[in-house]
């Protein structure tokens, strides 16, 4: 799958743009501020109906502008997609496919693979758990559609349990057949996730995880990844049975796959705080591009990847890894790469002899470097 041509009109810093791309890689080149990570968002935007970066659709807008429009030509075996995005202020966003409107934007999302990489995923590390989940939560929903419907069901239970624990007064009677019913449809879904999280963390996500950052950090940092959750290991009941005395008095379910989490580790210890940046990074790499290479194995095709910014903070030896991995062609397809630095991407490109295409990005316009 590859994005083989893209025209946008007002989209944030662009006026009118329409460009065609290299079926393998294309290097986004140009300074601070000209419209790069713009680019990758819009086909990230094509692709998945809302911005990486802003959630909020109108932001997108050119300034003083009162609507903006991406179109997007996905191509395959030959064969292509045109796909347009256009949101007006005030009224409801459009979606079309092949000029055929959708009316469920969720049949769209995952129809066109494409994964984004960037600064903004340090969040992943520094942030909450909540983020950490949203990311497992992300992946298996989209090999698994029954790992979504779950995942409904559990926060709809969950939401009337939270409801029903605020509207008692602590040290008033709770109705506990009403929570023994809640709970069990807690441990119905719940379990169901938590076998779903951990066997893919750990079938899945270690191994590939493993291998990719040992290339990037040439084997010379031990890393950890680890699955943890309170009900993996088959007390769900007694868990919540334990938890209901303080879930009183906090008025919420303390203990559940809501609150799972992935543990993060360098030399053993947690890499939030003793991970160096570029080892952060590194093993946030390692990471994404695990989560890239099993929806590629689920697929049975290579996912779009954008890569933005993603040698800042990086040693050359760490670069050279990086870029002769995700330009490997039994590895990867179409890749974007953007980076400030006009020459770096194609020295390198040229030392391991990839053909690519080269833009400098200026002002919101795209020219071949
Ligand atoms: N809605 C908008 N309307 C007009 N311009 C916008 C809008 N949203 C963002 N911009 C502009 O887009 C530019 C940022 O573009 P982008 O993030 O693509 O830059 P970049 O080339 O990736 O820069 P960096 O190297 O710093 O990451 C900024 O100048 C910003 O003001
Ligand atoms: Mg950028």
């Amino acid at each position: 799958m590859i994005v083989s041509k893209l025209s946008l009109v007002n989209f944030k810093n662009y006026k009118q743009l329409s460009c065609d791309f290299n079926p393998r890689i294309n290097c986004l080149l140009g300074n601070n501020g000209e419209g790069k990570t713009n680019i990758l968002d819009a086909i990230y935007l094509s692709a998945f109906c809302k911005s990486y970066f802003n959630a909020i659709d109108s932001h997108n807008i050119r300034f003083d502008e009162d609507m903006f429009m991406i179109q997007t030509e996905f191509s395959q075996n030959n064969e292509s997609d045109e796909v347009l995005c256009s949101v007006k202020k005030g009224r409801k966003k459009v979606f079309k496919r092949n000029k055929v409107d959708y009316t469920k934007l969720s049949d769209h999302i995952g129809r066109y693979p494409v994964i984004m990489i960037t600064p903004y995923d340090s969040n992943l590390v520094l942030g909450g758990s909540d983020l950490r989940r949203k990311f497992l939560d992300t992946i298996i929903s989209q090999v698994d559609p029954g790992y979504l419907n779950h995942l409904v069901a559990y926060n709809k239970v969950l939401d009337q349990r939270n409801a029903l624990l605020k509207n008692t007064p602590y040290g008033k009677e709770i109705n506990l057949e009403v929570i023994d019913i809640y709970d069990g449809q807690l441990i119905h879904y719940g379990s169901a996730i938590a076998k779903s999280r951990g066997e893919f963390v750990r079938k899945n996500l270690i191994p590939r995880f493993n291998d990719l950052h040992k290339i990037i950090s040439e084997g010379k940092e031990s890393v950890s990844l680890e699955y943890i959750s309170a009900v993996d290991n088959g007390n769900y009941e007694m868990a919540l049975k334990s938890a209901l005395d303080k879930d009183r008095s906090v008025q919420y379910t303390t203990v559940g796959i809501h609150k799972d989490d992935l543990l993060f580790q360098i030399e053993g210890y947690p890499l939030k705080k003793f991970g160096s940046q570029g080892q952060q990074k590194s093993y946030l790499i390692a990471l994404k591009l695990a989560y890239y290479l099993y929806i590629k194995d689920q697929l049975k095709l290579k996912p779009i990847m954008l890569l933005d910014d993603i040698f800042d903070k990086l040693d050359r030896n760490r670069v050279m890894a990086l870029l002769s991995m995700v330009t490997d062609e039994t590895q990867a397809g179409q890749v974007f790469i953007t980076d400030t630095s006009l020459d770096r991407v194609p020295a390198i490109l040229d030392e391991l002899e990839k053909e690519y295409t080269a833009f400098e990005v200026k002002g919101g316009d795209l020219n071949e470097a």
